[in-house]
């Protein structure tokens, strides 16, 4: 059972970023041991869960989190002087310091908890968008953005006027880093990339990409959802003013999410709903605003949510991000290896640097009719356009099946999928 209140001081006093760590090989029998969901049978089969970058399992630690704090903690935050609310109140905030230190965040004002990865995006488009966006003005994304990274730009823009520009991709699904250059001038008000495509897998050059925005002053949000879970994160050492994140990919539940934000960008940018907590002062005449981070977090939060949220970023610290990136390398390049050279089958994005994901198609059968073979074998992957439809487009194609890959993954369970597709090819050829 997870104590939820006694690392609170500990953590509380620590300021210090995690210890780096080198990578260490993991001890999967014992980290599969911790996600009780893996027992599963599915259609009588061993659960193979291949569909890691839709959502992530939670180890029993996240669960537990959950169970201790509706059966010792539960209380609203913030406001209360009885114990229960002070205990919880500490779990929230010693929260937030894990999320600071697991994203090496200056700051807790710098941590805003949201629902995840599209609300971040909206809130950054709803308040800094909304103020600094004007008539002609344009922002610049990429061809392998997720929707949630692309359409709440297009609202900001019809309501603007602004327009929004599409950095190319190359065969590979790679950034053409010259057109991404070329596409930054005088009336780019935000750059707001991804680091890791959901649908390709692809890893962005990031650090490149910031330096080239900002050389021209050019602030940057960064959609974080897919490389949280797989690498290890540094936002001052990437220098993004904004970076977003899911918790549920990541480990920890639905429902909670992590916008981070430079402060002085938070300080001046209006606040994003209006509600209880978010304020300083209310008065029919005048309403002030609460200090960060609490002025973009209207109304009871989810706290059970954030403070799972820390859990999952302690467990997987606690096993090296380091140690994940270096397992999770050696799965996708055997995957790569042994479903790229299926016959029949052509994978979609195959970028120099990938990270979780493996897109394909295959002659013949249709993603959808694929994952239900796999399914019925117990193995879940995700097929269909993947909430990227103009990758689909870029690449010619209406879908794709998508096996992507967690910590507790083995090669094994490749070898599993492997032997599904081929199944599916019989059947279909
Ligand atoms: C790259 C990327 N960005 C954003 C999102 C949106 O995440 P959420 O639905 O958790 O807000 C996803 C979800 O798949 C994603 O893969």
């Amino acid at each position: 059972m997870t104590t939820v209140t006694q690392p609170v001081a500990a953590r509380l006093a620590s300021n210090d970023p995690l210890p780096g760590r080198a990578a260490q090989p993991l001890d999967l029998k014992k980290i599969r041991a911790d996600f009780p969901i893996l027992a599963e049978r599915i259609h009588g089969k061993k659960l193979v869960y291949l569909d890691n970058a839709a959502t992530s399992q939670k180890p029993r630690a996240v669960i537990d989190a959950i169970v201790y704090y509706y059966e010792h903690l539960n209380a609203n935050i913030h406001r209360g002087v009885h114990t229960l609310s002070v205990r919880a109140t500490e779990a929230h905030d010693a929260a937030r310091q894990t999320v600071r230190r697991f994203i090496h965040a200056a700051d807790t004002r710098e941590i805003i908890f949201v629902r995840g990865a599209t609300e971040a995006i909206n809130l950054v488009a709803q308040t800094y968008g909304r103020t600094h966006v004007a008539a002609g003005d344009e922002i610049l994304i990429t061809a392998m953005e997720h929707h949630s990274n692309i359409v709440p730009w297009q609202i900001l823009c019809e309501e603007k006027g602004a327009h929004l520009r599409v950095a190319p991709i190359d065969d590979r699904g790679e950034l053409e880093l010259n057109e991404f250059a070329k596409l930054i001038g005088p009336r780019t008000k935000l750059v707001a990339v991804t680091q890791v495509s959901n649908a390709l897998g692809t890893v962005t050059p990031l650090r490149e990409m910031i330096e080239i925005a900002h050389r021209q002053g050019v602030p940057v949000l960064v959609d974080g959802a897919q490389a949280v879970p797989h690498f290890a994160v540094d936002v001052q050492a990437l220098d993004c003013d904004f970076y977003a994140f899911s918790g549920h990919k990541v480990y920890g539940p639905t429902g909670i999410g992590v916008l981070y934000g430079k402060r002085a960008l938070l300080e001046a940018m209006p606040p994003y709903q209006g509600g209880g907590d978010m304020i300083s002062s209310v008065t029919f005449a005048k309403t002030t605003y609460n200090d960060l981070p609490f002025k973009f977090e209207a109304g009871t939060p989810d706290i059970a949510g954030a403070i799972a949220l820390g859990a999952a970023l302690d467990y997987i610290s606690n096993l090296g991000m380091d140690s994940i990136a270096a397992h999770e390398h050696d799965l996708l390049a055997y995957a790569t290896e042994k479903v790229g050279s299926l016959p029949g089958v052509q994978l979609i994005g195959t970028a120099r640097e990938r990270a979780g994901v493996l897109s394909f198609v295959m002659d013949g059968v249709h993603p959808h009719d694929l994952g239900t073979i796999l399914d019925r074998e117990g193995i879940a992957i995700r097929t269909g356009h993947h909430c990227a439809q103009p990758v689909m487009e870029r690449f010619g194609i209406p879908a794709t099946a998508r096996a992507s890959f967690a910590v507790y993954n083995t090669r094994e369970e490749i070898d599993a999928l492997v032997e599904g597709i081929r199944k599916a090819h019989e059947v279909f050829a």
